[in-house]
């Protein structure tokens, strides 16, 4: 299905940009500086492209539909699942900028262990995150929901995705700038 496919190509995106922090932190750990402006970059990505665009996409759509059709079972793995998950990424990014902005004003070796901590937490929420999402809510969403609610889930992420096209090109060239610095 196209709007799942788009959805699962979006997490393959968002677990390069993880791979991008795993870097700048094993660079850190090893005496590196900390590169606090492509940090920010990535702060920006995992904001408006994994949050707005990403998360977005879902709690407008699939999971609403989700909450709407499936009962029981689909409010508590959306409602007290996925989207306290999507809360709780968003509270490590809050930390992260804290940590970057106190970073800069007094670079200490604890900055950057607070800068760590929140990068890597960031990372291991969003990877597990993401594995549940592809294992057991997309493929419970797919085998369950009626083939006329499938069939609106993929216009509106048709439609959706047109609205975007321009978060999705600017962060597409973010994350390949970003690769072609650390990941090679
Ligand atoms: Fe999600
Ligand atoms: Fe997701």
């Amino acid at each position: 299905m196209y709007s799942i496919d788009q959805l699962e190509l979006e997490h393959e995106n968002i677990n390069r940009v993880n791979a991008v922090i795993q870097k700048i932190s094993l660079d850190i750990l090893h005496g590196g500086e900390v590169p606090v402006e492509d940090l920010r970059k990535m702060v920006d990505f995992i904001r408006d492209y994994g949050d707005a665009y990403h998360h977005g996409k879902e709690e407008e759509i699939l999971f609403t539909y989700m909450m709407e059709h499936l009962g029981p079972v689909a409010e508590k793995l959306v409602r007290s699942g996925m989207y306290v998950e999507h809360d709780q990424g968003r509270a490590l990014v809050l930390d992260l900028v804290a940590a970057l902005d106190e970073y800069e004003k007094n670079p200490t070796d604890e900055g950057k262990l607070e800068i760590l901590t929140n990068i890597l937490g960031y990372r291991r929420q969003l990877r597990s995150h993401i594995d549940k999402e592809n294992d057991v809510v997309y493929p419970f969403a797919v085998k369950n929901l009626p083939a006329e609610v499938l069939e609106k889930v993929e216009e509106e992420t048709k439609e959706f995705n047109e609205k975007n096209v321009e978060v999705r090109e600017k962060y597409t060239a973010m994350l390949e700038e970003l690769e072609a610095k650390y990941m090679n």
